[in-house]
């Protein structure tokens, strides 16, 4: 099927529930289904929308494409959870369907409000000449899960902007709400993050300029404000970054940026970094969505998968998921990442992973690994009968101590001209401490704690389900299988 403009933009109401149907009954029987990471029901997920806790459970939302692997019309689908693993998808929820959105109701966030959750995200609307104008729309959802919109967008792009200007997260301050967007400045044409002030939710919004950080490329995607152990932490995606400022290999990167304070009211972000740090140090992270939840906490999920990629499962009609959800904590001015606790309650059949055999893992596993200092070896994951294709987990920890993750010979090529493999430093002559989760078609790597994090896609044939660790390492590990979510 080609995928003309005039079909990616057909309403939802056109299409016929069959198709749909089959849709979802492809995506669920994939070999590449994920069973306890969030993914699309059919078609398209991208960016982790309204990440938020309200009515007693944690709530989140996913852009959604429906009808294909595509970047279509989007919407907004709804799952909810109790703790943060087990999550139940409820469907739509936020749909293209009024003057404000009608070209894609886009990403944005949600805050409990009284006994409503208040959703603000980017109405996309284009033109008869296809130009693009972005609406910052509010609306309430009832426990019930209806939707109301407010009629009147909260904020319209002002004259400072292009009409790159998307994304809103809304946040609470000393009785006063904010919201902070990505956005392109109409002169320079690059890339910052806008910060507005309302006294009342419905507005009207005050526009306080941009968040003093420096410009970065020429666009910035999906903007975060989180308090991590009382420092105010920025998480965005920028697009065209100079590689100079920071290197990165993915198409566009999502980073981040810890300071000391910041002031809501003139925007000004106290910093010792001095330049955005990358979130993750895999292949396919993008659009994270953090927020700072009752019980204390900062959490973040992210879209793995990237814009303008493709993946193998295009074909049959859908792409991408979620990575698990993450607690944030900070050490030494660097952002760490954990699996959740309830992550533990997927676990069952606990084995020792030792020696260096091949051992059967299956692949919805958790492998946890103790590498002693001073080694150097690799670990394949995913891994064929002959131990010889897999995932490739190159590692030293001696002196030059460093991780390589290459996925190049893990099955079908995944965006091959990116690169196969992604490299981090480690501390030299330490231990090296992997928390490892595979789900059918996603890795993520937890390094130290979390100190570092790479996640990635890998589409391997059947039966790829293998670990093995090279000749001479000197370690110690379990693994564990996975229930689904
Ligand atoms: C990021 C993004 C957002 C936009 C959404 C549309 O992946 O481009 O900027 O709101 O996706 O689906």
């Amino acid at each position: 099927m080609e995928w003309t403009r005039e079909k990616r933009y057909l309403p939802y109401s056109k299409w016929d529930a069959l198709t749909l149907l089959k849709l979802q009954s492809q995506a669920a029987r994939s070999e590449y289904q994920l069973h306890y990471h969030i993914r699309p029901m059919s078609g398209l997920l991208n960016d982790p929308n309204g990440f938020s806790y309200f009515n007693g459970k944690w709530q989140v939302f996913y852009q959604s494409y429906p009808f294909g692997a595509v970047h279509g019309l989007k919407s907004w689908v709804h799952l909810e959870s109790p703790d943060l693993v087990h999550w139940q998808n409820l469907g739509q929820a936020v749909l293209p369907d009024c003057d404000l959105d009608s070209h894609g109701a886009y990403s944005g966030s949600a805050k409990a409000i009284g006994d409503k959750l208040f959703l603000m995200y980017t109405g996309n609307v284009r033109d008869e000449n296809w130009v693009r104008h972005s609406y910052q729309v509010g609306a309430f959802m009832d426990q019930e899960g209806n939707v109301e919109k407010i009629k009147e967008p909260l904020i319209k792009a002002p004259d400072h902007v292009t009409e790159h200007f998307r994304d809103p997260q809304i946040l609470e301050h000393d009785g006063k709400y904010y919201a902070i967007l990505g956005a392109q400045d109409a002169e320079t044409k690059s890339g910052h993050i806008s910060l507005y002030r309302a006294e009342k939710i419905e507005g009207p919004w005050e526009d306080l300029g941009y968040v003093d950080l420096p410009a970065m490329g020429y666009m910035v995607e999906c903007p975060n404000l989180v308090f991590v152990d009382g420092k105010p932490v920025f998480i965005f995606c920028p697009q065209g970054l100079d590689k100079k400022v920071t290197d990165y290999q993915n198409v566009y990167p999502n980073m981040y940026w810890v300071g000391e304070s910041f002031d809501f009211d003139t925007g000004h972000f106290e910093t010792k970094q001095k330049a955005p740090i990358n979130l993750d140090e895999g292949f396919d992270v993008y659009a994270s969505q953090a927020f700072n939840a009752p019980d204390g906490n900062a959490y973040v999920v992210s879209w793995v998968g990237l814009p303008d990629m493709t993946y193998p499962t295009d074909e049959e009609g859908w792409a991408n998921c979620f990575s698990q959800v993450k607690k944030l904590s900070l050490k030494h001015g660097h952002l760490l990442q954990k699996p959740v606790k309830a992550m533990k309650s997927l676990r069952s059949d606990k084995k020792p992973f030792a020696g260096h055999h091949l051992m059967d893992l299956g692949n919805q596993t958790e492998i946890k690994l103790d590498i002693h200092r001073g080694q150097e070896g690799t670990l394949t994951l995913a891994a064929d009968e002959a131990g010889e294709h897999g995932i490739k987990l190159h590692f030293k920890t001696g002196n030059g101590a460093s991780l390589t993750v290459d996925r190049g010979e893990a099955g079908e090529a995944v965006n091959p001209e990116y690169g196969t493999a992604r490299s981090i430093s480690l501390p030299e002559n330490e231990d090296l401490s992997l928390r490892i989760y595979l789900d059918h078609s996603l890795f993520e790597i937890f390094i130290d704690g979390g100190r570092e994090v790479i996640t990635g896609r890998y589409f391997a044939p059947k039966g790829q389900i293998f670990a093995k660790m090279s000749k001479g390492v000197s370690y110690k590990g379990k693994s564990w299988k996975l229930k689904n979510m």
